[in-house]
Protein backbone atom coordinates (compact mmCIF):
# COMPACT_ATOMS: atom_id res chain seq x y z
CA UNK A 1 0.00 0.00 0.00
CA UNK A 2 3.05 2.46 0.39
CA UNK A 3 2.97 3.28 -3.31
CA UNK A 4 -0.84 4.16 -2.71
CA UNK A 5 -0.23 6.15 0.07
CA UNK A 6 2.74 8.00 -1.74
CA UNK A 7 4.84 8.80 0.83
CA UNK A 8 7.14 6.05 1.40
CA UNK A 9 8.44 3.52 -0.71
CA UNK A 10 11.28 0.55 0.51
CA UNK A 11 10.91 2.57 3.45
CA UNK A 12 12.42 5.92 2.02
CA UNK A 13 10.41 9.46 1.43
CA UNK A 14 10.27 9.64 -2.27
CA UNK A 15 9.98 13.18 -3.03
CA UNK A 16 8.58 12.02 -6.81
CA UNK A 17 5.91 10.69 -6.13
CA UNK A 18 3.11 12.73 -6.89
CA UNK A 19 0.19 13.53 -4.39
CA UNK A 20 -2.69 11.60 -4.30
CA UNK A 21 -5.91 12.26 -6.60
CA UNK A 22 -8.75 13.99 -5.43
CA UNK A 23 -11.71 13.81 -6.57
CA UNK A 24 -14.13 16.17 -7.92
CA UNK A 25 -16.62 17.31 -5.47
CA UNK A 26 -20.27 18.26 -7.11
CA UNK A 27 -19.63 16.66 -10.28
CA UNK A 28 -22.50 17.01 -12.68
CA UNK A 29 -23.11 14.00 -14.43
CA UNK A 30 -23.42 14.53 -18.12
CA UNK A 31 -24.69 11.64 -19.68
CA UNK A 32 -27.92 10.02 -19.33
CA UNK A 33 -29.35 8.63 -22.58
CA UNK A 34 -29.61 6.10 -24.84
CA UNK A 35 -25.91 5.90 -27.03
CA UNK A 36 -26.45 4.43 -31.02
CA UNK A 37 -24.76 5.88 -33.80
CA UNK A 38 -22.69 8.15 -31.86
CA UNK A 39 -25.59 10.11 -30.85
CA UNK A 40 -27.66 10.45 -27.42
CA UNK A 41 -31.50 9.25 -27.75
CA UNK A 42 -34.69 9.29 -25.56
CA UNK A 43 -35.84 5.66 -24.30
CA UNK A 44 -38.63 4.74 -27.24
CA UNK A 45 -41.37 4.41 -24.06
CA UNK A 46 -40.41 7.79 -22.68
CA UNK A 47 -39.42 5.91 -19.65
CA UNK A 48 -36.71 6.89 -17.19
CA UNK A 49 -35.11 4.89 -13.98
CA UNK A 50 -33.31 6.73 -11.01
CA UNK A 51 -29.25 5.92 -9.89
CA UNK A 52 -28.50 5.97 -6.88
CA UNK A 53 -25.17 6.74 -4.69
CA UNK A 54 -25.46 4.04 -2.10
CA UNK A 55 -23.20 5.40 0.68
CA UNK A 56 -25.75 8.37 1.08
CA UNK A 57 -28.85 6.70 -0.62
CA UNK A 58 -29.67 9.93 -2.50
CA UNK A 59 -30.62 10.08 -6.18
CA UNK A 60 -27.95 10.84 -8.58
CA UNK A 61 -30.27 11.04 -11.31
CA UNK A 62 -32.54 9.56 -13.94
CA UNK A 63 -31.71 7.60 -16.96
CA UNK A 64 -33.18 6.83 -19.83
CA UNK A 65 -34.74 3.48 -19.70
CA UNK A 66 -33.86 1.23 -22.72
CA UNK A 67 -36.19 -1.45 -23.48
CA UNK A 68 -36.26 -3.97 -26.44
CA UNK A 69 -37.36 -0.97 -29.09
CA UNK A 70 -34.17 0.73 -28.55
CA UNK A 71 -31.77 -2.57 -27.89
CA UNK A 72 -33.50 -3.65 -31.57
CA UNK A 73 -32.27 0.21 -32.39
CA UNK A 74 -29.29 -0.27 -31.50
CA UNK A 75 -28.64 -3.58 -33.18
CA UNK A 76 -29.78 -2.21 -36.00
CA UNK A 77 -26.74 0.73 -36.00
CA UNK A 78 -24.28 -2.33 -34.64
CA UNK A 79 -25.26 -4.05 -37.86
CA UNK A 80 -24.86 -1.66 -40.64
CA UNK A 81 -21.60 -0.68 -39.14
CA UNK A 82 -20.46 -4.34 -39.52
CA UNK A 83 -21.66 -4.35 -42.98
CA UNK A 84 -19.46 -5.12 -45.89
CA UNK A 85 -17.74 -1.76 -47.17
CA UNK A 86 -18.92 0.42 -43.90
CA UNK A 87 -15.87 2.79 -42.29
CA UNK A 88 -15.34 0.13 -39.77
CA UNK A 89 -14.87 -3.18 -41.92
CA UNK A 90 -12.45 -1.17 -44.38
CA UNK A 91 -10.58 0.24 -41.58
CA UNK A 92 -7.03 -1.86 -41.42
CA UNK A 93 -5.82 -3.24 -38.55
CA UNK A 94 -3.16 -0.81 -37.14
CA UNK A 95 -5.71 2.02 -37.16
CA UNK A 96 -7.94 -0.14 -35.24
CA UNK A 97 -5.22 -0.63 -32.40
CA UNK A 98 -5.06 3.25 -33.06
CA UNK A 99 -8.07 3.64 -31.88
CA UNK A 100 -8.03 1.92 -28.99
CA UNK A 101 -4.96 3.89 -27.58
CA UNK A 102 -6.56 7.35 -28.32
CA UNK A 103 -9.71 5.99 -25.63
CA UNK A 104 -6.62 4.68 -23.33
CA UNK A 105 -5.59 8.25 -24.00
CA UNK A 106 -8.67 9.86 -22.68
CA UNK A 107 -9.47 7.31 -20.28
CA UNK A 108 -6.34 8.76 -18.25
CA UNK A 109 -7.14 12.03 -19.82
CA UNK A 110 -10.46 11.69 -17.53
CA UNK A 111 -9.38 9.11 -15.05
CA UNK A 112 -10.69 11.82 -12.41
CA UNK A 113 -14.03 12.14 -13.62
CA UNK A 114 -14.25 8.50 -14.20
CA UNK A 115 -13.01 7.63 -10.59
CA UNK A 116 -15.43 10.11 -9.42
CA UNK A 117 -18.25 8.76 -11.29
CA UNK A 118 -17.73 5.23 -10.32
CA UNK A 119 -17.16 6.01 -6.70
CA UNK A 120 -20.82 7.74 -6.60
CA UNK A 121 -23.02 5.33 -8.24
CA UNK A 122 -20.85 2.18 -6.33
CA UNK A 123 -19.84 3.62 -3.04
CA UNK A 124 -16.61 1.97 -4.11
CA UNK A 125 -13.83 4.09 -2.54
CA UNK A 126 -12.58 6.87 -4.68
CA UNK A 127 -8.57 5.89 -4.36
CA UNK A 128 -9.73 2.11 -5.43
CA UNK A 129 -11.42 3.11 -8.28
CA UNK A 130 -8.56 5.37 -9.74
CA UNK A 131 -5.67 3.04 -8.76
CA UNK A 132 -7.45 0.26 -9.61
CA UNK A 133 -10.70 0.57 -11.50
CA UNK A 134 -9.25 2.81 -13.98
CA UNK A 135 -5.59 1.25 -14.13
CA UNK A 136 -7.04 -2.16 -15.10
CA UNK A 137 -8.90 -0.50 -17.55
CA UNK A 138 -6.35 1.61 -19.10
CA UNK A 139 -4.14 -1.19 -19.27
CA UNK A 140 -6.60 -3.84 -20.88
CA UNK A 141 -7.58 -1.24 -23.71
CA UNK A 142 -3.42 -0.87 -24.62
CA UNK A 143 -2.97 -4.27 -24.05
CA UNK A 144 -6.25 -4.84 -26.74
CA UNK A 145 -4.91 -2.45 -28.94
CA UNK A 146 -1.56 -4.15 -29.64
CA UNK A 147 -3.20 -7.14 -30.26
CA UNK A 148 -5.31 -5.68 -33.37
CA UNK A 149 -2.87 -6.20 -36.07
CA UNK A 150 -1.54 -9.21 -34.79
CA UNK A 151 -4.05 -11.98 -35.00
CA UNK A 152 -3.11 -14.10 -37.52
CA UNK A 153 -4.34 -16.97 -38.87
CA UNK A 154 -2.19 -20.16 -40.29
CA UNK A 155 -0.92 -21.68 -43.81
CA UNK A 156 -2.01 -25.17 -43.13
CA UNK A 157 -0.16 -28.26 -45.36
CA UNK A 158 -3.25 -30.33 -47.14
CA UNK A 159 -3.18 -33.57 -48.97
CA UNK A 160 -2.96 -33.29 -52.63
CA UNK A 161 -6.08 -35.10 -53.31
CA UNK A 162 -9.44 -34.24 -51.75
CA UNK A 163 -10.61 -37.88 -51.91
CA UNK A 164 -7.53 -40.42 -52.78
CA UNK A 165 -8.13 -42.50 -56.24
CA UNK A 166 -12.41 -42.81 -56.41
CA UNK A 167 -12.13 -39.18 -57.33
CA UNK A 168 -9.50 -38.59 -59.59
CA UNK A 169 -10.58 -37.00 -62.85
CA UNK A 170 -9.20 -34.54 -65.63
CA UNK A 171 -9.06 -31.48 -62.95
CA UNK A 172 -8.22 -33.89 -59.32
CA UNK A 173 -5.19 -36.06 -59.85
CA UNK A 174 -2.40 -36.52 -57.65
CA UNK A 175 -0.26 -33.65 -59.08
CA UNK A 176 -2.87 -30.91 -58.18
CA UNK A 177 -1.04 -27.95 -55.55
CA UNK A 178 -3.73 -26.85 -52.92
CA UNK A 179 -2.83 -24.13 -50.55
CA UNK A 180 -5.17 -23.65 -47.67
CA UNK A 181 -4.99 -21.34 -44.70
CA UNK A 182 -7.38 -19.49 -42.27
CA UNK A 183 -8.45 -16.26 -41.57
CA UNK A 184 -9.41 -15.12 -38.26
CA UNK A 185 -12.23 -12.52 -38.77
CA UNK A 186 -14.87 -10.62 -36.67
CA UNK A 187 -17.99 -12.35 -35.42
CA UNK A 188 -20.38 -8.94 -36.07
CA UNK A 189 -22.55 -7.65 -33.13
CA UNK A 190 -21.52 -8.89 -29.94
CA UNK A 191 -23.56 -8.18 -26.73
CA UNK A 192 -22.49 -6.95 -23.20
CA UNK A 193 -24.03 -7.20 -20.00
CA UNK A 194 -22.06 -5.97 -17.38
CA UNK A 195 -22.30 -5.80 -13.64
CA UNK A 196 -22.36 -2.96 -10.70
CA UNK A 197 -19.27 -4.46 -8.82
CA UNK A 198 -16.73 -3.19 -11.65
CA UNK A 199 -18.88 -1.36 -13.75
CA UNK A 200 -16.09 0.00 -16.24
CA UNK A 201 -13.42 -2.69 -15.70
CA UNK A 202 -16.14 -5.28 -16.54
CA UNK A 203 -17.01 -3.38 -19.88
CA UNK A 204 -13.51 -2.85 -20.53
CA UNK A 205 -12.63 -6.73 -20.59
CA UNK A 206 -15.36 -7.19 -23.08
CA UNK A 207 -15.12 -4.01 -25.39
CA UNK A 208 -11.45 -3.96 -25.74
CA UNK A 209 -10.90 -7.28 -27.33
CA UNK A 210 -14.35 -6.81 -29.25
CA UNK A 211 -13.37 -3.95 -30.91
CA UNK A 212 -9.62 -4.91 -31.39
CA UNK A 213 -11.15 -7.95 -33.54
CA UNK A 214 -12.75 -5.93 -35.63
CA UNK A 215 -16.91 -6.71 -34.04
CA UNK A 216 -19.46 -4.21 -33.07
CA UNK A 217 -21.16 -3.70 -29.46
CA UNK A 218 -24.33 -3.30 -27.79
CA UNK A 219 -23.98 -2.82 -24.56
CA UNK A 220 -26.18 -3.33 -21.44
CA UNK A 221 -24.08 -1.89 -17.87
CA UNK A 222 -25.77 -2.74 -15.06
CA UNK A 223 -29.11 -0.92 -13.98
CA UNK A 224 -27.44 0.28 -10.54
CA UNK A 225 -24.32 1.63 -12.03
CA UNK A 226 -24.57 3.11 -15.49
CA UNK A 227 -22.89 6.22 -15.01
CA UNK A 228 -19.34 5.64 -15.96
CA UNK A 229 -20.51 3.23 -19.05
CA UNK A 230 -22.48 5.77 -20.67
CA UNK A 231 -19.39 8.24 -20.73
CA UNK A 232 -17.77 6.20 -22.33
CA UNK A 233 -20.30 6.52 -25.06
CA UNK A 234 -18.93 10.36 -24.99
CA UNK A 235 -15.14 9.37 -24.67
CA UNK A 236 -16.20 6.41 -28.50
CA UNK A 237 -17.49 9.35 -30.77
CA UNK A 238 -14.26 11.76 -29.52
CA UNK A 239 -11.91 9.05 -30.17
CA UNK A 240 -13.78 8.39 -33.69
CA UNK A 241 -15.00 5.33 -33.63
CA UNK A 242 -17.55 4.93 -36.76
CA UNK A 243 -20.99 5.30 -36.15
CA UNK A 244 -22.50 2.62 -34.79
CA UNK A 245 -19.43 0.72 -33.57
CA UNK A 246 -20.04 0.48 -29.82
CA UNK A 247 -23.69 1.44 -28.41
CA UNK A 248 -25.25 1.50 -25.30
CA UNK A 249 -28.29 0.88 -23.71
CA UNK A 250 -29.03 1.17 -20.25
CA UNK A 251 -31.67 -0.41 -18.55
CA UNK A 252 -32.88 -3.52 -16.47
CA UNK A 253 -32.05 -6.92 -16.79
CA UNK A 254 -35.32 -8.75 -17.64
CA UNK A 255 -36.18 -5.96 -20.09
CA UNK A 256 -32.80 -4.52 -21.88
CA UNK A 257 -30.82 -7.44 -20.82
CA UNK A 258 -33.33 -10.43 -22.32
CA UNK A 259 -33.70 -8.23 -25.85
CA UNK A 260 -30.07 -8.53 -25.74
CA UNK A 261 -29.94 -12.22 -25.04
CA UNK A 262 -32.56 -13.34 -27.10
CA UNK A 263 -31.62 -11.23 -30.52
CA UNK A 264 -31.77 -12.95 -33.29
CA UNK A 265 -28.85 -10.40 -34.90
CA UNK A 266 -26.49 -10.54 -31.90
CA UNK A 267 -23.83 -13.02 -33.21
CA UNK A 268 -22.23 -13.50 -29.37
CA UNK A 269 -22.72 -12.57 -25.61
CA UNK A 270 -20.97 -11.75 -23.03
CA UNK A 271 -21.58 -11.71 -19.58
CA UNK A 272 -20.39 -10.80 -15.92
CA UNK A 273 -22.62 -11.53 -13.11
CA UNK A 274 -25.01 -14.06 -10.73
CA UNK A 275 -25.22 -18.19 -12.57
CA UNK A 276 -28.91 -17.74 -12.39
CA UNK A 277 -28.60 -15.13 -14.90
CA UNK A 278 -25.80 -16.60 -16.67
CA UNK A 279 -28.09 -19.60 -17.43
CA UNK A 280 -31.13 -17.86 -18.31
CA UNK A 281 -27.82 -15.79 -21.17
CA UNK A 282 -26.94 -19.57 -22.34
CA UNK A 283 -30.91 -20.89 -22.60
CA UNK A 284 -31.78 -17.46 -24.33
CA UNK A 285 -29.06 -17.82 -26.32
CA UNK A 286 -30.26 -21.61 -27.35
CA UNK A 287 -33.95 -20.58 -28.35
CA UNK A 288 -32.65 -17.40 -29.89
CA UNK A 289 -29.85 -17.61 -32.60
CA UNK A 290 -27.79 -19.97 -31.23
CA UNK A 291 -24.95 -16.96 -30.41
CA UNK A 292 -21.86 -18.04 -28.46
CA UNK A 293 -22.28 -17.01 -25.20
CA UNK A 294 -18.89 -16.14 -22.37
CA UNK A 295 -20.28 -16.63 -18.78
CA UNK A 296 -18.21 -15.00 -15.68
CA UNK A 297 -20.03 -16.03 -12.84
CA UNK A 298 -19.96 -16.83 -9.43
CA UNK A 299 -17.33 -18.45 -7.11
CA UNK A 300 -17.07 -19.74 -3.75
CA UNK A 301 -13.58 -19.27 -3.91
CA UNK A 302 -10.88 -21.25 -1.69
CA UNK A 303 -8.25 -19.55 0.11
CA UNK A 304 -5.82 -22.60 1.46
CA UNK A 305 -3.40 -21.41 4.50
CA UNK A 306 -0.59 -24.12 4.92
CA UNK A 307 1.10 -24.01 8.42
CA UNK A 308 4.43 -23.73 6.87
CA UNK A 309 3.25 -19.87 4.94
CA UNK A 310 4.33 -16.53 5.86
CA UNK A 311 1.86 -16.14 8.11
CA UNK A 312 1.83 -12.05 7.62
CA UNK A 313 1.42 -12.41 3.91
CA UNK A 314 -1.29 -14.88 4.24
CA UNK A 315 -3.67 -13.35 6.61
CA UNK A 316 -2.83 -10.14 4.80
CA UNK A 317 -3.94 -11.25 1.45
CA UNK A 318 -6.28 -13.32 2.67
CA UNK A 319 -7.76 -10.52 4.51
CA UNK A 320 -7.57 -8.27 1.03
CA UNK A 321 -8.60 -11.12 -0.90
CA UNK A 322 -12.19 -11.32 1.11
CA UNK A 323 -12.67 -7.70 1.94
CA UNK A 324 -11.31 -5.96 -1.19
CA UNK A 325 -14.59 -3.76 -3.03
CA UNK A 326 -16.69 -4.25 0.23
CA UNK A 327 -16.96 -8.17 -0.25
CA UNK A 328 -18.24 -7.72 -3.92
CA UNK A 329 -16.25 -9.84 -5.79
CA UNK A 330 -16.38 -12.90 -8.01
CA UNK A 331 -13.04 -13.83 -6.96
CA UNK A 332 -13.58 -13.05 -3.14
CA UNK A 333 -11.64 -15.68 -1.16
CA UNK A 334 -14.48 -16.51 0.91
CA UNK A 335 -13.73 -20.01 1.81
CA UNK A 336 -10.35 -19.92 4.06
CA UNK A 337 -8.81 -23.19 4.92
CA UNK A 338 -6.19 -22.99 7.82
CA UNK A 339 -3.65 -26.02 8.90
CA UNK A 340 -5.05 -27.00 12.30
CA UNK A 341 -1.42 -26.18 13.64
CA UNK A 342 -1.61 -22.42 13.17
CA UNK A 343 -5.61 -22.49 13.09
CA UNK A 344 -5.91 -19.94 16.28
CA UNK A 345 -2.88 -17.63 15.14
CA UNK A 346 -4.48 -17.15 12.05
CA UNK A 347 -8.11 -16.37 13.15
CA UNK A 348 -6.73 -13.88 15.63
CA UNK A 349 -4.62 -11.90 13.01
CA UNK A 350 -7.46 -11.78 10.82
CA UNK A 351 -9.85 -10.76 13.35
CA UNK A 352 -7.11 -7.64 14.36
CA UNK A 353 -6.98 -7.19 10.58
CA UNK A 354 -11.00 -6.78 10.11
CA UNK A 355 -11.07 -4.77 13.33
CA UNK A 356 -8.89 -1.73 12.07
CA UNK A 357 -10.69 -1.73 8.92
CA UNK A 358 -11.75 1.37 7.82
CA UNK A 359 -15.32 1.74 6.64
CA UNK A 360 -17.16 5.13 5.92
CA UNK A 361 -17.49 7.78 2.82
CA UNK A 362 -15.44 6.15 -0.10
CA UNK A 363 -14.92 9.92 -0.91
CA UNK A 364 -12.59 9.80 2.22
CA UNK A 365 -9.01 9.20 1.31
CA UNK A 366 -8.55 6.51 4.30
CA UNK A 367 -11.53 4.80 3.54
CA UNK A 368 -11.04 1.24 2.93
CA UNK A 369 -14.60 -0.62 2.45
CA UNK A 370 -17.52 1.83 1.45
CA UNK A 371 -21.41 0.39 1.28
CA UNK A 372 -22.68 -2.19 -0.03
CA UNK A 373 -24.36 -1.90 -3.54
CA UNK A 374 -27.80 -1.67 -2.35
CA UNK A 375 -30.42 -2.88 -0.72
CA UNK A 376 -30.97 -6.11 -2.03
CA UNK A 377 -27.32 -7.13 -1.35
CA UNK A 378 -27.00 -5.76 1.68
CA UNK A 379 -30.45 -7.69 3.07
CA UNK A 380 -28.83 -10.73 1.20
CA UNK A 381 -25.96 -10.14 3.11
CA UNK A 382 -27.29 -10.04 6.84
CA UNK A 383 -29.27 -13.24 6.32
CA UNK A 384 -26.28 -14.86 5.09
CA UNK A 385 -24.60 -13.37 8.44
CA UNK A 386 -27.58 -14.35 10.86
CA UNK A 387 -27.49 -18.15 9.19
CA UNK A 388 -24.07 -18.37 10.28
CA UNK A 389 -24.51 -17.52 13.84
CA UNK A 390 -27.64 -20.03 14.11
CA UNK A 391 -25.98 -22.65 12.47
CA UNK A 392 -23.34 -22.42 15.19
CA UNK A 393 -20.05 -20.90 13.97
CA UNK A 394 -18.37 -18.51 15.98
CA UNK A 395 -18.76 -14.75 15.39
CA UNK A 396 -15.67 -12.86 16.06
CA UNK A 397 -16.33 -9.83 14.83
CA UNK A 398 -18.79 -7.45 13.22
CA UNK A 399 -21.78 -9.26 11.86
CA UNK A 400 -24.16 -6.17 12.16
CA UNK A 401 -24.53 -3.15 10.27
CA UNK A 402 -23.21 0.03 10.67
CA UNK A 403 -26.23 1.96 12.52
CA UNK A 404 -28.21 5.18 11.09
CA UNK A 405 -25.73 4.64 7.97
CA UNK A 406 -27.38 2.89 5.04
CA UNK A 407 -26.04 0.34 3.37
CA UNK A 408 -22.70 -0.18 5.55
CA UNK A 409 -21.37 -3.44 6.93
CA UNK A 410 -18.95 -4.33 9.97
CA UNK A 411 -15.91 -6.37 8.39
CA UNK A 412 -17.23 -9.79 9.82
CA UNK A 413 -15.38 -12.74 10.49
CA UNK A 414 -16.56 -16.22 11.84
CA UNK A 415 -13.99 -19.35 12.44
CA UNK A 416 -15.31 -22.55 13.80
CA UNK A 417 -17.15 -22.61 10.28
CA UNK A 418 -17.41 -26.20 8.86
CA UNK A 419 -18.49 -26.96 5.04
CA UNK A 420 -21.91 -27.71 5.06
CA UNK A 421 -23.24 -23.73 6.71
CA UNK A 422 -24.47 -21.90 4.30
CA UNK A 423 -21.97 -19.34 4.54
CA UNK A 424 -19.12 -21.69 3.75
CA UNK A 425 -21.70 -23.03 0.92
CA UNK A 426 -23.31 -19.83 -0.87
CA UNK A 427 -21.40 -16.35 -2.55
CA UNK A 428 -21.57 -14.28 0.03
CA UNK A 429 -20.66 -11.14 -2.05
CA UNK A 430 -20.62 -8.88 0.99
CA UNK A 431 -17.57 -8.12 4.09
CA UNK A 432 -17.61 -11.12 5.35
CA UNK A 433 -14.58 -14.05 6.05
CA UNK A 434 -15.86 -17.77 7.13
CA UNK A 435 -12.60 -19.40 8.14
CA UNK A 436 -12.50 -23.23 8.46
CA UNK A 437 -9.65 -25.80 9.47
CA UNK A 438 -7.79 -28.98 7.73
CA UNK A 439 -5.89 -31.40 8.72
CA UNK A 440 -4.25 -32.82 5.47
CA UNK A 441 -3.32 -31.69 1.75
CA UNK A 442 -6.03 -34.54 0.62
CA UNK A 443 -8.34 -33.08 2.77
CA UNK A 444 -8.13 -29.73 1.84
CA UNK A 445 -8.26 -30.71 -1.92
CA UNK A 446 -10.76 -32.64 -1.59
CA UNK A 447 -13.12 -30.28 0.80
CA UNK A 448 -12.01 -27.23 -1.56
CA UNK A 449 -13.23 -28.44 -4.53
CA UNK A 450 -16.75 -29.71 -3.47
CA UNK A 451 -18.26 -26.79 -4.54
CA UNK A 452 -20.03 -26.05 -7.69
CA UNK A 453 -18.27 -23.18 -8.44
CA UNK A 454 -14.72 -23.03 -9.99
CA UNK A 455 -13.27 -19.50 -10.57
CA UNK A 456 -10.14 -19.11 -8.55
CA UNK A 457 -8.11 -20.25 -5.80
CA UNK A 458 -5.21 -19.56 -3.50
CA UNK A 459 -2.48 -21.56 -1.88
CA UNK A 460 -0.25 -20.27 1.05
CA UNK A 461 2.94 -22.43 1.35
CA UNK A 462 6.98 -22.49 1.15
CA UNK A 463 6.85 -25.57 -0.20
CA UNK A 464 7.15 -26.36 -3.50
CA UNK A 465 5.81 -29.52 -4.23
CA UNK A 466 2.82 -28.40 -1.90
CA UNK A 467 2.01 -25.39 -4.16
CA UNK A 468 2.73 -27.25 -7.09
CA UNK A 469 0.54 -30.01 -5.68
CA UNK A 470 -2.60 -28.15 -5.14
CA UNK A 471 -2.54 -25.59 -8.63
CA UNK A 472 -2.93 -29.08 -10.11
CA UNK A 473 -4.99 -30.67 -8.20
CA UNK A 474 -7.83 -26.97 -7.53
CA UNK A 475 -10.63 -27.38 -10.19
CA UNK A 476 -10.55 -23.45 -10.88
CA UNK A 477 -10.15 -21.49 -13.66
CA UNK A 478 -7.18 -19.20 -11.49
CA UNK A 479 -5.14 -20.59 -9.18
CA UNK A 480 -2.78 -17.89 -7.01
CA UNK A 481 0.47 -19.45 -5.02
CA UNK A 482 1.45 -17.04 -1.96
CA UNK A 483 -0.76 -13.70 -3.53
CA UNK A 484 -4.53 -12.88 -4.23
CA UNK A 485 -6.49 -11.17 -6.75
CA UNK A 486 -3.17 -11.12 -9.15
CA UNK A 487 -5.29 -10.18 -12.27
CA UNK A 488 -3.51 -9.03 -15.52
CA UNK A 489 -4.27 -7.67 -19.07
CA UNK A 490 -1.96 -10.68 -20.46
CA UNK A 491 -3.47 -13.58 -18.12
CA UNK A 492 -6.45 -15.51 -19.06
CA UNK A 493 -9.53 -15.26 -16.43
CA UNK A 494 -12.68 -17.33 -16.25
CA UNK A 495 -14.27 -20.17 -14.38
CA UNK A 496 -14.35 -24.52 -14.69
CA UNK A 497 -17.70 -25.81 -13.17
CA UNK A 498 -20.69 -23.20 -12.83
CA UNK A 499 -18.04 -20.32 -12.90
CA UNK A 500 -18.64 -19.75 -16.78
CA UNK A 501 -17.69 -20.67 -19.89
CA UNK A 502 -14.61 -19.17 -21.89
CA UNK A 503 -12.34 -16.99 -20.77
CA UNK A 504 -12.17 -12.86 -20.67
CA UNK A 505 -8.08 -11.09 -21.13
CA UNK A 506 -5.00 -12.77 -22.59
CA UNK A 507 -4.62 -13.98 -26.14
CA UNK A 508 -7.10 -16.54 -24.91
CA UNK A 509 -10.03 -13.76 -25.64
CA UNK A 510 -9.32 -13.15 -29.46
CA UNK A 511 -10.56 -16.67 -29.46
CA UNK A 512 -14.05 -15.59 -28.39
CA UNK A 513 -13.91 -12.84 -30.49
CA UNK A 514 -13.20 -14.34 -33.73
CA UNK A 515 -14.74 -16.91 -36.42
CA UNK A 516 -12.60 -19.16 -37.96
CA UNK A 517 -12.44 -19.32 -41.45
CA UNK A 518 -10.44 -21.91 -43.13
CA UNK A 519 -9.58 -21.04 -47.60
CA UNK A 520 -8.62 -23.68 -49.61
CA UNK A 521 -7.47 -22.86 -53.09
CA UNK A 522 -6.75 -25.15 -55.99
CA UNK A 523 -3.92 -23.58 -57.90
CA UNK A 524 -3.97 -23.97 -61.62
CA UNK A 525 -0.19 -25.07 -61.84
CA UNK A 526 0.73 -28.96 -61.09
CA UNK A 527 3.52 -29.75 -59.41
CA UNK A 528 6.42 -29.92 -61.06
P1 LIG B 1 -27.45 -10.13 -11.95
O1 LIG B 1 -26.86 -11.33 -12.55
O2 LIG B 1 -28.96 -9.99 -11.96
O3 LIG B 1 -26.88 -8.78 -12.65
C1 LIG B 1 -25.83 -8.72 -13.59
C2 LIG B 1 -26.33 -8.13 -14.91
O4 LIG B 1 -27.30 -8.99 -15.49
C3 LIG B 1 -27.01 -6.77 -14.79
O5 LIG B 1 -26.63 -5.95 -15.88
C4 LIG B 1 -28.48 -7.13 -14.90
O6 LIG B 1 -29.29 -6.06 -15.36
C5 LIG B 1 -28.43 -8.25 -15.91
N1 LIG B 1 -29.62 -9.12 -15.93
C6 LIG B 1 -30.44 -9.44 -14.90
N2 LIG B 1 -31.43 -10.26 -15.32
C7 LIG B 1 -31.23 -10.47 -16.64
C8 LIG B 1 -31.91 -11.22 -17.64
N3 LIG B 1 -33.01 -11.90 -17.36
N4 LIG B 1 -31.42 -11.22 -18.90
C9 LIG B 1 -30.30 -10.52 -19.20
N5 LIG B 1 -29.62 -9.78 -18.31
C10 LIG B 1 -30.08 -9.75 -17.03
O7 LIG B 1 -26.91 -10.01 -10.48
P2 LIG B 1 -27.56 -9.30 -9.19
O8 LIG B 1 -28.98 -9.72 -9.00
O9 LIG B 1 -27.30 -7.85 -9.28
O10 LIG B 1 -26.69 -9.95 -8.02
C11 LIG B 1 -27.02 -11.23 -7.51
C12 LIG B 1 -25.79 -11.99 -7.12
O11 LIG B 1 -25.04 -12.28 -8.29
C13 LIG B 1 -24.81 -11.27 -6.23
O12 LIG B 1 -25.17 -11.33 -4.88
C14 LIG B 1 -23.57 -12.04 -6.50
O13 LIG B 1 -23.58 -13.22 -5.75
C15 LIG B 1 -23.68 -12.38 -7.98
N6 LIG B 1 -22.94 -11.41 -8.83
C16 LIG B 1 -21.76 -11.82 -9.36
C17 LIG B 1 -20.99 -10.94 -10.10
C18 LIG B 1 -19.69 -11.35 -10.66
O14 LIG B 1 -18.76 -10.53 -10.73
N7 LIG B 1 -19.54 -12.57 -11.14
C19 LIG B 1 -21.40 -9.55 -10.31
C20 LIG B 1 -22.70 -9.25 -9.77
C21 LIG B 1 -23.41 -10.16 -9.04
MG1 LIG C 1 -25.84 3.72 -8.48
Amino acid sequence: MAALNGAVENGQPDKKVPPLPRPLRNLEVKYTKIFINNEWHKSTSGKKFPTYNPSTLEKICDIEEGDKPDVDNAVEAAKAAFQRGSPWRQMDAPSRGRLLHKLADLLERDRVILATLETMDTGKPFLQAYFIDLEGCIKTLRYYAGWADKIQGRTIPVEKLLVRAVTETEHFGPDENFVCFTRHEPMGVCGAITPWNFPLLMLVWKMAPALCCGNTLVIKPAEQTPLTSLYIGSLIKEVGFPPGVVNIVPGYGPTAGAAISTHDSIDKIAFTGSTKVGKLIKEAASKSNLKRVTLELGGKNPCIVCADADLDLAVECAHQGVFFNQGQCCTAASRVFVEEQIYPEFVKRSVEFAKKRLVGDPFDARTEQGPQIDQKQFDKILELIESGKKEGAKLECGGLAIEDRGLFIKPTVFSEVTDNMRIAKEEIFGPVQPIMKFKSIEEVIRRANSTEYGLTAAVFTKNLDRALTLASALQSGTVWINCHNALYAQAPFGGFKMSGNGRELGEYALAEYTEVKTVTIKLSQKSP
